[in-house]
């Protein structure tokens, strides 16, 4: 299977959790996995098994940025890939469009690969906007960028942790869209889909065109929920 599973482990799991994880899925058959965990698991969950991704980092090198860490700092330690605008960054930190501008341009210039968080609140798509929405600020963020290998995600804000998520045909249409603004700026671009992945929907979201892997909040706190959703769809 060559699509791409990504978990986003949020502020879950104790320093033994994290190694019992880490143990559970070396073992498992899993393939094509992205791992974020709290930056203070990067080294600890290292493996040879999946890689490391942070869920956030600051787009100065260095500085008096008391609690924050750099993508230059991450990259130090081999870090691969960095989650960029998550919904809850922008939601509980206030991160606007231009903070995630900067971050993607430090991700290019530290060598980690961007993923990029992009999606629509609830009003947006009762609205009937969301398309919109998505494609402006998508093309807003990329303007004048060009980079080897971008990672979109597409999230719908209202899907995150609700158990709802949109129609396959809302999935598909978006995709498309953001493949084709995403495709002017680097020549690998994989769009994932993310908002309430479990084992009951999985198979047909990955089944949807251009959809190219997935972001897992919730159901992959569990290693053994993880193994068994992509057991499901191996
Ligand atoms: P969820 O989270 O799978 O629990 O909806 C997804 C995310 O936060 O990216």
């Amino acid at each position: 299977m060559n699509k791409i599973f990504i978990v986003n482990l949020k502020m879950n799991l104790t320093y033994k959790d994290a190694s019992c994880y880490k143990r559970i899925v070396d073992e498992s058959n899993i393939n094509n996995l992205i791992i974020a965990p709290s930056n203070i698991y990067l080294e600890t969950m290292k493996s040879n098994k999946y890689e490391l991704c942070a869920q956030n980092g600051h787009y100065l090198d260095y500085g008096a940025f008391t609690g924050e860490v750099s993508f230059k700092q991450l990259h130090s330690i081999n870090v691969k890939y960095s989650l960029i605008g998550h919904y809850e960054r922008r939601k509980l930190f206030n991160e606007n469009i231009k903070d995630i501008r900067l971050k993607l341009l430090s991700c290019i210039n530290n060598e980690i690969i961007p993923i990029l968080c992009i999606g629509e609140d609830k009003k947006e798509k009762e609205n009937k906007v969301a398309i919109k929405k998505v494609i402006e600020e998508l093309k807003t963020i990329l303007k004048g960028i060009s980079l080897d290998k971008l990672i979109i995600v597409y999230e719908p804000f209202w899907s995150i942790g609700t158990l709802s998520y949109p129609e396959y045909k809302d999935i598909e249409l978006m995709h498309e869209r953001i493949k084709n603004i995403a495709s002017e700026h680097t020549k690998n671009v994989y769009v994932l889909y993310g908002g309430s992945v479990d084992k009951n929907n999985i198979k047909e979201i990955l089944n949807i065109n251009n959809v190219d892997g997935v972001l897992i909040g919730n159901s992959g706190i569990n290693p053994h929920n993880l193994i068994e959703m992509y057991n499901i769809v191996k």
